[in-house]
């Protein structure tokens, strides 16, 4: 079915939730732009994520901290013009989580009401319980995220699987238990063992979606670069390339250069004409202006 048919039925928080019932798997990925956002819904994935990946996957920043929300607004608007059936979802950037509830609300508010998300993400566990809470009394559903989260890449000490010692595993645990209680729909679990995933997708009501987390998660999510083989960071252990857009992208640059270079871009088809009696009209009007010419000099 084309999910740009009048057909389509769009994908709700409810909904979400409901597929863990029924034991239906989750499809998610993130967009950042218009094109890959109506390719990524016209080919059925279940939510769409305004990462906060943005800031390295296209901005060029080394970590996900720089990005700002109008950065992020900017993004997701572009997004929300392409998705019809996918739930939206946004990540809030660091920052705008970290100072107080009234900022939180409000920039969560700003990227429902300008930027059309349907839900926010925000990371960390037990210590944004209040928080989450928070949100979902102002109606606004949330998603939370455990584990390697990116945002705390300087109090990890970099990019390093969570949950990896009975403490730390623990902890996640408690953690996600946390998230569910505050009334998050959903849990993204990143970068922890397979088995710790396993456990905590047992224990929650709510869906989780792993991402460098095993397959026995309620549903999966990568970063759209990644999965299209278009990024220019080393390559995690769970990125499955579905394709070499790299590779497609220098091939296609090179061969333009070359055919300009060579002058066989662009060919006489490749133009715009003139039809024969303007071109004969031309001829006459400039073989006469240049009569009057010579007789004026
Ligand atoms: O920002 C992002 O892309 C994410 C995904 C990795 C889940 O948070």
């Amino acid at each position: 079915m084309d999910p740009h048919s009048e057909a389509v039925s769009k994908i709700t928080v409810p909904l979400i939730l409901d597929r863990k019932l029924r034991g239906e798997k989750i499809t998610y990925l993130t967009a950042y732009d218009y094109p890959t956002a109506r390719l990524v819904d016209e080919a059925g994935i279940d939510m769409i994520l305004v990462g906060d990946s943005l800031a390295q996957v296209v901005l060029g920043y080394d970590s996900t901290i720089p990005v700002t929300l109008d950065e992020m607004l900017h993004h997701l608007r572009a997004v929300r013009r392409a998705t019809r059936r996918a739930l939206l979802i946004v990540d809030l950037p660091y920052g705008t989580y970290h100072v107080g509830e009234e900022e939180t609300l409000r920039a969560s508010i700003r990227c429902l009401k300008e930027g059309g998300a349907e839900a926010v993400k925000i990371e960390g566990g037990k210590k944004r319980a209040a928080l989450i809470r928070r949100l979902v009394e102002a109606e606004i559903p949330v998603m939370g995220h455990i584990g390697l989260t990116p945002q705390s890449v300087h109090s990890f000490g970099g990019y390093r699987v969570q949950g990896r010692t009975l403490e730390s595993a623990l902890e996640l645990l408690a953690d996600a238990q946390a998230v569910e209680d505050a009334g998050a729909f959903a849990l993204v679990l990143e970068g922890i063992p397979r088995e710790l995933a396993a456990l905590i997708t047992g224990r929650l009501r709510i869906p989780t979606v792993g991402i460098g987390a095993g397959p026995d998660c309620d549903g999966q999510v990568l970063v759209v670069h990644d999965l299209l083989g278009l990024s220019f960071s080393p390559r995690a252990k769970f990125v499955r390339s579905y394709a070499d857009l790299a590779a497609v992208l220098r091939d296609a640059f090179a061969r333009f250069r070359d055919d300009v270079l060579a002058g066989r871009y662009p060919a006489d088809a490749e133009s715009y004409h003139w039809s024969a009696s303007l071109r004969e009209q031309f001829e006459k009007e400039v073989a006469t202006r240049s009569l009057e010419d010579e007789f004026e000099g």
